[in-house]
């Protein structure tokens, strides 16, 4: 048996992981700059969390969250799988009557953990369990009397009788067999849970959680690890992929938060070495003016309907601003005819979105307005953006975001604007790894290459003290013949060479060889140091 990662998810390996490290270092030091604090959350929530902020006919919602129910009723769970797999292809009375007496047993005990509370006791649980209950009640009465009669030990021809009857009745038992296993699918036994694809949606439950509307001023927060979506993946997409994620929350949606949430995320990409990206900003209106620009776009789509793909006419009905976002070469020239929301913005998204745009010209941010930048999560009103990278192929979004006012509200907490945007690490990482930007970075110092019993110690003691100093330093573990050593300091791309001998160590100069250069000096302990702690500052 060998063992794999399982599709679509990956390991992060040195040096690259030195390039990960360096990325959201540099995003906390950024971010800090500008009031923000981390918030760590939990990797999995309540599915209803993610399904309500982002909307149940969004693509994340409905088809790529990994959900499973989250309950520790392990031997309930294992009667319920084997009446879930249950044959029910020309059953024998004994077949039915082993199944009707699995179901009572998963009935009872079902029913004294719903009366201890420890199944989910929602209202759409409880009618589905009462349905369940009531459908293995209708056939209790007739089971069981048949089961007596089947075990009847009469005369041959009144058993033969009692046979016909039995048989006469197992049809319609059948159906009812598999209409209790739908009623078994339909029940939970532990609540449903989801690995997070998102993490908008978590930092605005723990807002309300934590009673942060109380807190003065914006609450600022920021977040980094992974997030889970089941997409088929490709370059620049991963089913667990990573992201650097930053919102503000609070009373006030003026426009230069929007524009400086937007100036962070550039100054960020730019400390970062990602610089050749753009920026799109478009504004989707609220809640007053786009339902009438969706009433009005599906209109128009609905007249060409026939010209489209069947993923955007099936959106026609759905979500029509998704059309939008169309990657299809066929529809472009259809959906450039299609009418445009921000001639129908209401005067207040309007000024909104002047003003924004007045913001970022102030702060010298370059973007550019895309109008059909609409974003897959249903939770955005007014400002959206996205930046994209060189160096990605198709899948060259790194960063997404938006406002998102009503959200927290949506979720059951306060009135409360927001808005935020998150970043994809694993492309941004890529993006830099492709610009040739990420070559300096991590690597070894210096390769110890000592030599003989009365050098080891104070190699030992060197190691340490160059480490102490911050200075990445390899010693082997065992002594290696010098030109060995040498070698190996070369494969590992250490930028220098110590090499100790006993007769270093008598005269307390140390042989220092640059690998690149092949140069050598000799130098104290004290020059040493000082030395390599100028070159790699250098
Ligand atoms: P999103 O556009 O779904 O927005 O994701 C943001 C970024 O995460 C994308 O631009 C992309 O770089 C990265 N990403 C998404 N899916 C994948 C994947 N399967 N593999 C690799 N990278 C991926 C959000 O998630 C919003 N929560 C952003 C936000 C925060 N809006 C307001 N606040």
């Amino acid at each position: 048996m060998k063992f794999q990662a399982i599709k679509g998810v990956r390991d992060i390996l040195p040096p690259e992981s030195a390039l990960w490290n360096r990325f959201e270092q540099t995003a906390r030091e950024v971010f800090a700059t500008y009031g923000y604090g981390e918030i760590r959350m939990p990797i999995f929530e309540q599915t209803e969390l993610f399904a309500r902020s982002i909307g149940t006919e969004t693509d994340v919602v409905s088809k790529e969250m990994y959900t499973f129910e989250d309950h520790d009723q392990v031997d309930l769970s294992r009667t319920r799988s084997s009446l879930l797999i249950w044959e029910s292809s020309q059953p024998s009375f004994g077949d039915i009557y082993w199944f009707f007496k699995q179901v009572r047993t998963f009935q009872s005990a079902y029913q004294r953990l719903y009366e201890k509370d420890e199944v989910p006791r929602t209202p759409d649980n409880d009618s589905n369990r009462q349905n369940l209950f009531n459908l293995i009640d209708r056939e209790a009465g007739r089971i069981e009397r048949l089961a007596r009669a089947n075990s009847f030990r009469g005369r041959a021809k009144e058993m033969f009788l009692e046979q016909q009857i039995i048989e006469a009745e197992l049809p319609e038992l059948e159906k009812w067999a598999v209409e209790v296993i739908r009623g078994l699918h339909t029940v939970k036994l532990g609540n449903e849970i989801t690995l997070r694809p998102e993490a908008t949606a978590s930092v605005c439950r723990a807002y309300i959680e934590h009673g942060m509307q109380t807190l003065p001023g914006n609450v600022k927060l920021y977040y980094m690890g992974p997030m889970f979506r089941r997409e088929r993946p490709q370059k620049g997409r991963y089913r667990q992929f990573y992201q650097i994620g930053a919102e503000v929350l609070g009373q006030s949606d003026a426009p230069a938060i929007d524009a400086e949430v937007i100036e962070m995320l550039m100054v960020f990409f730019e400390r970062a070495g990602l610089t050749q990206t753009r920026l799109a900003v478009n504004s989707i209106g609220c809640k007053d003016c786009r339902p009438k620009y969706v009433e009005l776009l599906r209109e128009k789509l609905r007249e060409v309907k026939d010209k489209l793909g069947t993923d955007s006419q099936r959106r026609i009905e759905t979500n029509p601003l998704r059309v939008l976002d169309s990657k299809s070469p066929d529809e472009q020239p259809i959906i450039e005819t299609l009418p445009r929301i921000s001639d129908h913005l209401c005067e207040a998204c309007r000024e909104h979105f002047a003003k924004l745009q007045g913001e970022l010209k102030l702060r010298g941010i370059e973007y550019e307005i895309n109008w059909r930048l609409v974003r897959g999560l249903d939770y955005y009103t007014r400002t959206t953006f996205e930046v994209t990278a060189a160096g990605l192929g198709s899948q060259n979004a790194v960063c997404g975001g938006g406002r998102y006012d009503g959200l927290v509200e949506l979720i059951g907490g306060p009135p409360t604007k927001g808005i935020g945007f998150a970043i994809g690490t694993d492309r941004a990482i890529l993006s830099i790894q492709e610009s040739g930007e990420a070559a300096a970075i991590g690597g070894l110092d210096v390769f110890v290459a000592w030599m003989g019993a009365e050098a080891y110690p104070a190699s030992v003691s060197l190691a340490r003290k160059l480490r102490s100093e911050g200075l990445s330093v390899e010693i082997p573990p065992e002594e290696m013949k010098f030109k060995k050593a040498l070698g190996l300091a070369d494969k590992l791309h250490a930028r220098y060479a110590l090499i100790i001998g006993g007769d270093e160590v008598a005269s307390g100069q140390f042989t220092l060889k640059n690998l690149a250069t092949g140069e050598q000096q000799k130098l104290t302990e004290v020059n040493l140091i000082e030395f390599l702690m100028g070159s790699a500052r250098g």
